[in-house]
Parts: C-alpha cells; sequence; structure tokens
C-alpha cells in the first residue's frame, strides 16, 4: 500500500514527532509511506491541468492520507486542500467534513448534544443583555468561556465573577461559548485515543498547580489511567458522531458522571505513549493499511 502524511505544520519546522512516527510504523508493517508538506502543494485550475501539483509535479496517487491538520486559524480556507483531494477521489483518513466540524467547538458541542452525549451545560450567545441567563443555566460562576477554535488550552478561560466576564467579552467575535466549570474533576481530565471503533489507548492529564487547564502544553502531567465502560462508550459514540476515522476524546469525571469537553481530529499521542508504553503510531498504521485495503477492494470490485 501506499500511505501518505499530509502534514501542515510550517514549513520552517520539522515534521511533527507523531507524523515521523506513523511514516516509521507504516515503513515497518512492510508499506511504502512519505510525508507531504501542505506548504508545498499548488491547486490548480485551469480545466486542463492535474488538479494538484506537489513540488511543481502532480501529485502521485497515493491509496490513502492521513491527514494531520495541526491549524488554529482560518480552518476551513487551509483545509481546502485536503477537499481538493477528496474531490480528485483520494482516500482520506480523517475526512475534510469530520475535521470541518470537529475543530470547530460549537459545532462539536451541537453534534454531541444531538446524539445524546453528555457534555457540561454549554451555551452560545450573541449578545452581552444574554449573559446573565448564560451564566445562570450553566451553574453560574466560576464559568469557562472558550473561543470556538484552539487548541493547547488556548481560548480557554475561567472566569470567576460578572465583572471580570463583562471586561472579557469584547464582542468583537460573533458569539461566544460558555460552559458550566466542571468543579468535581480538580484538574484532571483523560486523553482518550480511538482508532477504527476501538479505544487504543487513554491517559489521565492532572493541571499544574494553581492551573486548571490540564493540557500538557500548559504544564499538565500525563499518567496513564483504566477508563470505565461509560467513558469507553461515550468516547466511541462522540468519534463516531463526528465521522472520524481516529480522534482524541477529552473526558472530565464530573459529579454526575463523565462528560466530553471536545474531540480532536488532529491528536497528539507522544504523551500518551509515554506514559502507557503503548505504541499509538503503530495502530493508527495498521488502521491507514487496512483502510487503504479495503478501499482499493472496494475499487477493484470486490464486496
Ligand atoms: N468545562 C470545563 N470545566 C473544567 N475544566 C475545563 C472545562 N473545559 C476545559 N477545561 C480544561 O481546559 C483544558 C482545555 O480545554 P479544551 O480541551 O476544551 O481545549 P483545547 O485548548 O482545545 O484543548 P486541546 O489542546 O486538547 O485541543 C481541558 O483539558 C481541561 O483541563
Ligand atoms: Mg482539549
Amino acid at each position: 500500500m501506499k500511505i501518505g502524511i499530509l502534514s501542515f505544520r510550517p514549513l520552517s519546522r520539522r515534521a511533527s514527532e507523531e507524523e515521523i512516527a506513523i511514516k516509521k510504523a507504516v515503513r515497518g508493517l512492510g508499506h511504502t509511506c512519505r510525508i507531504f508538506r501542505a506548504g508545498r502543494f499548488q491547486m490548480v485550475y485551469d480545466q486542463q491541468s492535474p488538479w494538484l501539483l506537489y513540488d511543481g509535479k502532480p501529485f502521485p496517487k497515493y491509496d490513502v492520507v492521513i491527514t494531520r491538520p495541526s491549524i488554529l486559524s482560518d480552518v476551513s480556507l487551509r483545509i481546502s486542500l485536503i477537499e481538493q483531494m477528496e474531490l480528485m477521489g483520494v482516500r482520506l483518513f480523517n475526512s475534510y467534513e469530520s475535521i470541518l466540524k470537529t475543530k470547530n467547538k460549537i459545532k462539536t458541542m451541537q453534534i454531541l448534544d444531538h446524539f445524546g452525549i453528555p457534555i457540561p451545560k454549554t451555551v452560545v450567545i450573541h449578545r452581552p443583555e444574554d449573559l446573565k441567563q448564560a451564566v445562570k443555566s450553566v451553574g453560574g460562576f466560576p464559568v469557562i468561556v472558550k473561543t470556538p477554535t484552539g487548541s493547547f488550552g488556548a481560548g480557554v478561560t475561567i472566569i470567576e465573577s460578572m465583572r471580570a466576564l463583562q471586561s472579557v467579552l469584547l464582542w468583537n467575535k460573533p458569539m461566544y461559548l460558555l460552559q458550566q466549570y466542571v468543579k468535581h474533576s480538580k484538574g484532571k481530565d483523560i486523553r482518550v485515543f480511538v482508532v477504527n471503533g476501538k479505544v487504543v489507548g487513554s491517559m489521565m492529564r492532572k493541571a499544574k498547580k494553581g492551573e486548571f487547564r490540564s493540557n500538557i502544553e500548559l504544564g499538565g502531567k500525563g499518567s496513564a489511567v483504566e477508563i470505565t465502560e461509560e467513558e469507553v462508550n461515550i468516547s466511541l459514540r462522540s468519534v463516531q458522531a463526528l465521522d472520524l476515522n481516529y480522534g482524541g476524546v477529552d473526558i472530565m469525571r464530573g459529579k454526575s458522571g463523565p462528560v466530553v469537553l471536545e474531540v480532536n481530529a488532529n491528536p497528539g499521542f507522544k504523551e500518551l505513549q509515554q506514559a502507557t508504553g503503548l505504541d499509538i503510531a503503530k495502530s493508527v498504521a495498521e488502521y491507514a493499511v487496512e483502510y487503504a485495503d479495503k478501499y482499493k477492494h472496494q475499487l477493484n470490485g470486490g464486496s
């Protein structure tokens, strides 16, 4: 099989450790694997030339391309490259639509709530007049405020009073997401890594002293954790609801059970591997090869 990895890392930086680990794992399974850098593509619209050039040459045929959308802004703009590939019939792993849904926290809450998956009470508001009622309906202060897109804890704030809230919300954004503060979990959350409808690893993350966000990038510490059947269930349902082939689900243990904070379409796994000793790169690689094989089989008229 020929497996591609589409990296959105700036060209000034190396491919990520995760991208390199997946490449090695696919090659370790005896297949071809190459990392393609988003910045080196040209999308051509002239009714005749190949639609996609890489380093000036037609983009070669690959059986599956694993997408690594490490993008924090202009998401829908920047992943038009992924949509271009899809329109050309390239098999993507995670797909354009699933990334769009997952990168937008409002869309994610909408979809998870629609499928009855437990989330912290969340209210999206468009104007200051609704603040008082929204704070009340998410359970009062402190409240969590999130920008619709963001990662590594950037864009996630905790607000202790109405005065602080009014001073933070500048109303220069079309809407704001207010969320119930899951106090019960005391700065701990769980990152559940799902591949092909199965949990392949999970890690407890504990925020550093004085911090409420447990992101590793903010000094959070990861450790192996046994998760409950219910936590497995809501993780699998979340990834499925967002049509992801693989994803990282952030869960918190609330007073009345686990809740899903968000899902990541480009989950890191370096810390998860260190905390658990599991080979997550291999799990992703194995599924990409199986996915490519299944698709190739279908193309050749197999069932
Ligand atoms: N409702 C909440 N109650 C308490 N803590 C929260 C809540 N929402 C988020 N947090 C904390 O903030 C962290 C970051 O929040 P979240 O996962 O939504 O954002 P993120 O920046 O997109 O993270 P990632 O890097 O995983 O994409 C969580 O890991 C958790 O520790
Ligand atoms: Mg998160």
